[in-house]
């Protein structure tokens, strides 16, 4: 049996000189017991005909959204649901654009704005299209809502050029699938809460307290648990991110009913990771009407709210607890100190002072103190593969 029998992946196939090696990719899923449905831009067309990948997949090949459906597996919304994995390859430009912003104009974009299935793309173009400013925010973007990004490789380009743009060898882009897809479940069989997101502290009916935190550390690190096999409680406050699939989701907006959601789970579970930010002060009373404006000063009386995860420190059995420390100094100082009092095995501290990383970008850099002293210091990398950091040291502490 190949090592992807009982798989099914949609491949789509885009208009780049590259459409050519989607064929010995077709072939090569296939040859490991994929089923492959292959889905083609029309441009795609223009470089290998659908007949060639009919043959090689055995399978129907869809490229126009109104062609008479013959078989209701390639209507659009079936195929998305069908794939366990979407598979673009190669990526042009223009593919990466659509689906970075959700145009859904043909058979690809529509299947990929349906599918609730990971999508992993391969970028292949020239050079500077591929370094072209716009692509790479685009790329970011993918990454940021979990599309699995396979690098193109470095080398001669059918346009003249040496530099970044080649799609890797079909042979590297099964090899990634199959990883994708065959990875071990590091997680499974445990269940993981996250917080994310910033709570918010209510002044009146209309007005509260709030940070900056978009949720996009704990998002990512909730996608990932769930996709290393874990069962995951995400505490989210507001935030305007989807919700990470295969992931249990519970909205609160104040810091008290953060803590309320996490404690009603926390005998069971295996790890918590704080990525809230927790706002500390609360509005001592909260207006039941709007708040008038009058002459002079308006003044508020604020107090505290509890410290959530220094209260699950306190109570801490079997479970490995996991803080963020946003500091804008003194950054292993503090975070060593929060380390030790909230009683966790591990922090992960970031200068949120920093314009690239830290809060409502996409990327983050970050030092992680243990608690046995050691400290591991990371580059400027995306929140997912950040995500992937902290879940990988989680699981080599449960095991
Ligand atoms: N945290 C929490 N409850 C709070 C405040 C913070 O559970 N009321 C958690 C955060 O989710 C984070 C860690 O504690 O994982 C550290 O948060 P941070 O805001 O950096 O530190 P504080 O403990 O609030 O300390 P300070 O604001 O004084 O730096």
């Amino acid at each position: 049996m190949g090592s992807l029998a009982g798989k099914r992946i949609v491949l789509g196939v885009t208009g780049g000189i590259a459409a050519y090696k989607a064929v010995e990719i077709a072939s090569r899923l296939r040859k490991a017991g994929a089923e492959v449905h292959v889905i083609m831009t029309r441009e795609a067309t223009e470089f290998v005909t659908e007949l060639t990948f009919r043959e090689i997949t055995g399978q129907p090949v869809s490229v126009d959204m109104w062609q008479k459906v013959a078989n209701f597996n390639v209507e659009h919304i079936a195929l998305a649901n069908l794939a366990d994995v979407v598979l673009i390859a190669p990526a042009t430009a223009n593919i990466l654009a659509k689906i970075s912003v959700g145009i859904a104009d043909d058979m690809l974009t529509t299947t990929v704005l349906a599918t609730k299935a990971p999508i992993i793309m391969a970028p292949a173009m020239n050079t500077n299209m591929y370094e072209n400013p716009v692509t790479q925010k685009n790329i970011g973007e993918l990454k940021a809502r979990g599309v699995q990004i396979i690098e193109p490789a470095a080398g001669h380009l059918a346009c003249g050029i040496e530099g970044k743009g080649r799609l890797p060898e079909p042979v590297e882009i099964v090899a990634a699938v199959t990883a994708f897809m065959t990875g071990k479940q590091l997680l499974s069989g445990k269940k993981i809460i996250v917080t994310a997101g910033g709570t918010i502290e209510p002044l009146d009916p209309v007005r509260y307290l709030g940070n900056r935190s978009t949720g996009k550390m704990g998002y990512a690190i909730a996608q990932e648990a769930a996709r290393q096999g874990a069962e995951v409680l995400l505490v989210s406050g507001p935030s305007n991110l989807p919700n990470p699939v295969g992931v249990r989701m519970v909205r609160i907006q104040t810091a008290l009913e953060m803590q309320a959601a996490v404690q009603a789970e926390y005998t069971e579970a295996d790890a918590v990771i704080m990525s809230a930010a927790v706002a500390d002060y609360r509005p001592k009373t909260v207006a039941r009407e709007k708040i008038k404006k009058s002459d002079g000063k308006l003044v508020f009386e604020l107090e505290r709210n509890p410290d959530i995860l220094y209260g699950l420190g306190q109570q801490k059995g079997q479970q490995l607890l996991v803080g963020f420390a946003a500091e804008t100094c003194h950054l292993e100082e503090y975070a060593r100190k929060k380390l030790v009092k909230k009683n966790l095995d591990f922090i992960v501290a970031n200068d949120v002072s920093a314009k690239d990383a830290g809060f409502a970008v996409d990327n983050n850099r970050v030092q992680l103190f243990f608690r046995n002293g050691d400290s591991e210091k990371y580059p400027l990398m995306s929140k997912q593969e950040l995500a992937k950091i902290i879940l990988n040291k989680i699981a080599e502490r449960m095991s």
